[in-house]
């Protein structure tokens, strides 16, 4: 199969991780005789220094034209200290995903056996955990009308969903979840906001829909902890953008390292790939990021994009046989760790 992807390695170790992602892609392309077209367009704090801005129209059409897109990270400090600026990375991949209308964002939490003594929590307690958090990505306080007032001494962020853009990514979590255990958690915080309580109403309609599947609803300060005591207890979390943002990053720590986690953010357009940790700007250009949450992305991307399981999951055994024998960069292994680049070849070695 001929497909085109849209590569977009961003700011920070974007760039190292998609190279290492891009050689296990090389290695399915061999193996399984595809042919992958790479091509490379800016993001980020690295667009706004060449173009002056962070999501450039050249990009834009790249991505619209690709088959699928695969993003590396964005963010980088000298624009987080000064709140001032108008144009900041984070603009961009905001930009991104409304234009590209990426309404649900898929996160795959699952504890890979062979790290369990690298979660911060109790082996006996993680050990199995596997669940997704469904994040609505273009709505929320993250799109809503803010601004200043009173000379600029008050400011706010409003949050606004619709019925239309509830429905749209609730059918993604029930629909996925049928695929799964049949449990859909919808988080929220209808005991005090209205958003959250039309979040209940709709989706409580919309699980007519889909009355082989299990609803439940919590209250998200209720969830950020019952995460951590009992994580083998969700299957598919459904929530909106913000609260989705915070649970992923506190769910991420279950596995051991946010840097193994990828996820998909699927819409009306083409979807993109991308890990869920960050730029992480200290580890910039020294080759030590972990790769495996990019390498897991993508084959998120070859499943739900190009339909390619078997390659998929010949990429995830790969991960868990390099895992398994004990390899890791630094931040899943102390003893003698690999590089980004050596473990990207290491997980295409072994495809
Ligand atoms: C994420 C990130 C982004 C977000 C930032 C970089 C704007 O934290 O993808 O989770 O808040 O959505
Ligand atoms: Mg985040």
């Amino acid at each position: 199969m001929i497909k085109t992807i849209a590569v977009l390695p961003g700011d920070g170790v974007g760039p190292e991780i998609i190279d290492a992602t891009l050689s296990v892609l090389r290695a399915v392309e061999r193996k399984f005789d595809h042919s992958f077209t790479c091509d490379r367009g800016l993001i980020g704090g690295v667009a706004i220094d060449s173009v002056g801005e962070p999501f450039p129209k050249e990009t834009e059409e790249l991505c619209m034209k690709s088959d699928a897109i695969l993003f590396g990270a964005i963010g980088d400090p000298k624009y987080d200290n000064d709140p001032s600026l108008k144009v900041r990375p984070e603009q961009g991949l905001l930009k991104m995903r409304k234009k590209l209308g990426l309404y649900a964002n898929i996160r795959p939490i699952r504890t890979f056996d062979s790290l369990l003594h690298k979660s911060p929590l109790k082996e006996e307690r993680v050990e199995g955990a596997d669940f997704i958090v469904i994040r609505e990505l273009i709505g929320g306080i993250y799109f809503g009308k803010r601004g200043r007032e009173n000379g600029g001494r008050t400011a706010f962020d409003t949050s606004s969903y619709s019925i239309e853009e509830i429905q749209r990514v609730g059918n993604v979590a029930f629909e996925l979840s049928q695929k799964r255990n049949k449990k859909v958690c919808l988080v929220d915080k209808a005991n005090v906001l209205e958003t959250s309580r039309l979040w209940r109403e709709t989706i409580q309609e919309l699980s007519k829909n889909y009355p082989d599947v299990e609803v439940e609803y919590m209250f998200v300060d209720n969830a950020a902890m019952q995460i951590i005591k009992n994580p083998r207890a969700f299957d598919v979390i459904l929530t909106e953008n913000m609260f989705g943002d915070i649970l992923s990053d506190e769910a991420s720590v279950i596995t051991g390292s946010i840097g193994m986690l990828p996820s998909a953010s699927i819409g009306e357009k083409t979807s993109l790939y991308e890990p869920i940790h960050g730029s992480y700007p200290k580890a910039a250009g020294k080759n030590i990021a972990n790769p495996i949450g990019t390498i897991l992305s993508v084959a998120m991307m070859l499943e739900l994009s190009f339909k390619m399981l078997p390659e998929a999951q010949v990429i995830r055994d790969a991960v868990d046989t390099v895992l398994s024998s004990g390899l890791g960069t630094r931040d899943i292994s102390l003893i003698k760790p690999l590089s980004t680049s050596a473990m990207g070849e290491k997980i295409a070695e072994n495809i």
